[in-house]
């Protein structure tokens, strides 16, 4: 059930009977001479919405930038700064929950943008703003790392991975037409991190990170897309079971814990 395609009589019938959103994150950032720059935007919306047609739940357009700040060296890439993000994002589910949407998943695809994201959701909190949010990184739930692991080993790597990659090869397979492939192998500098934009490119120079991003086939993404979706839905429906309180008058924001 996608936002986009829908009339607001439609949204209002949805919300008679829910109250939840699933809210898709990405960037659009370099992913290694082979990659896609849509990668992280294309895997996340993937996955979202095939939780939404597996649980008929609402999906909401995608945003398809986020904080890249440290691939920017590398052309074609787009960075908000991490207030922008979370203003961003805050204001997102400000709207959601204006409309009674009071349960927000969100599903990133983006290391860069969890860190921001987790402000603004605390910063949401401290102003006492209702609901129940969830930030879920698609690659990072422990069904995913374990599948990628038994796929691909230790040419994972971290950046530009074949299983993200695979997840945009099975979305958007023509894309690849006349894209290079390479052998694989790793390149594991030392390093710190983070990294700003020069730094990260001297490290890393072709752009990936300690991965092989020519291992990912559209079959392989087919099978960790339905390990994602399988593993996000139970979240979801966990979610969907939580109960959700009225905001207290008289408890400040300030000071109290944060769970
Ligand atoms: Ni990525």
């Amino acid at each position: 059930m996608l936002l986009e395609n829908m009339a607001y009589p439609e949204v209002e019938r949805y919300l008679e009977k829910r109250d939840v959103v699933l809210f898709p994150l990405g960037s659009t950032e370099q992913h290694s001479p082979y990659g896609l720059m849509g990668t992280d935007f294309i895997a996340a919306e993937a996955v979202a919405r095939r939780v939404g047609d597996r649980l008929s739940l609402l999906v909401a357009p995608t945003l398809a930038y986020g904080v890249s700040a440290h691939h920017m060296a590398f052309c074609g890439t787009v960075t908000l700064r991490p207030e922008t993000l979370a203003g961003v994002v805050a204001d997102v589910i400000r709207s959601f929950l204006a409309h009674g949407l009071r349960r927000v998943l969100l599903v990133n695809g983006h290391g860069g943008n969890v860190a921001p994201v987790q402000n603004a959701l605390a910063a949401l909190k401290y102003e006492n703003a209702p609901g129940i949010y969830e930030l879920v990184s698609w690659y990072d739930l422990p069904e995913v790392r374990q599948a990628a692991k038994e796929l691909f080993g230790e040419e994972e790597g971290q950046h530009a991975t074949p299983s993200e990659v695979s997840l945009s090869r099975r979305m958007r397979p023509d894309a690849f037409d006349g894209k290079p492939v390479r052998p694989a192998g790793r390149h594991r500098p030392e390093h710190h991190w983070p990294l700003n934009a020069g730094e990260f490119r001297a490290v890393f120079p072709d752009g990936r990170m300690e991965s092989s991003p020519w291992l990912a086939s559209a079959e392989h993404g087919e099978a960790l897309l339905e390990k994602a979706a399988a593993a996000l839905a139970e979240r979801v429906e966990k979610c969907l079971r939580l109960p959700l309180h009225e905001p207290s008058e008289s408890t400040g924001a300030a000071g109290r814990d944060g769970r």
